[in-house]
């Protein structure tokens, strides 16, 4: 594994690594930096005190390679050779809703992907984004009806209905999903930190989810990649039980 001093990620061009996954090789390095107790900061055996040193380590964004800094800079979750080699090989066209720096989008973009990436663009401004970032909202997903939706950590908390808007708006077959998902999270929100309940609920009823990867997930998260194709809204009752047909086997 690369030494630090031959990782540098303070200008953007350093970060776009000419399309190789940097934040990948970062987040190696980092996870052997950190304390071995390191995912112990929510453990209510752990003292405040050492509480206090390891959520510093994590999250204090004057640390120029602290795992905060990092997500801010690159993404929330962070993408794995084995999940980009996937999408490539799948070779959907995407449309990706909530980009935020595009930093994934980046990447996919380098391997050969036809993307299209909005998001409202008032955090990232236009020097943090890796690539372009249209700005709009979920009604922009009525235009893409033949894009698979890519949907990365969209909502902040139970608060947001951004990614339940998408899926109102979204008249495709295929959703990828980053991030959360309900059951795997160490956050006291059992549906975990990227996608709402009723998000979470509504995919269910109309997706089926068909692959699950786990990411390299930073301390405090559980992140996985999910692939989920629509099922067909009309039941068929095969005998005594109701079906919903879906594309259950992926195309490579
Ligand atoms: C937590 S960030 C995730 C960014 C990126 N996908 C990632 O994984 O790092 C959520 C993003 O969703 C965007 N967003 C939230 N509500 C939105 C809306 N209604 N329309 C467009 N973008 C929205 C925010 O601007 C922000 O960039």
């Amino acid at each position: 594994m690369a030494a630090a001093a031959e990782l540098r990620w303070d200008t953007l061009e350093q970060r776009k690594h000419d399309g190789e996954n940097l934040y990948h090789r970062l987040y190696e390095w980092k996870m052997q930096q950190l304390p071995a107790d390191v995912r112990r900061f929510c453990d209510p055996e752990t003292s405040a005190p050492r509480r206090k040193e390891l959520l510093q380590l994590l999250r204090s964004l004057e640390e120029a390679s602290s795992c905060q800094r990092l997500q801010i800079l690159f993404s929330f979750s962070v993408p794995s050779p084995q999940v980009l080699q996937l999408l490539a090989a799948l070779g959907l066209p995407l449309v990706s809703a909530g980009a935020g720096t595009g930093y994934w989008e980046f990447l996919l973009r380098s391997r050969g992907l036809d993307v299209v990436a909005f998001d409202q663009n008032t955090i990232f401004p236009p020097e943090m984004r890796y690539t372009e970032v249209l700005t709009g909202g979920p009604e922009l997903l009525e235009n893409h009806p033949d894009r698979a939706l890519f949907l990365a950590w969209p909502d902040a908390d139970e608060t947001s209905h951004f990614s339940l808007d998408c899926l109102a708006y979204f008249r495709g077959h295929t959703l990828f999903h980053v991030g959360e998902l309900l059951g795997e999270t160490l956050s006291s929100n059992p549906w975990g930190q990227s996608t709402s309940r009723a998000f979470q609920l509504s995919l269910a009823e109309d997706f089926c989810c068909v692959k699950r990867i786990r990411l390299p997930s930073w301390p405090g998260q559980v992140d996985s990649f999910s692939v989920w194709k629509r099922k067909n809204p009309q039941f068929v009752l095969c005998d005594g039980a109701h079906f919903q047909y879906a594309e259950t086997e992926l195309e490579v």
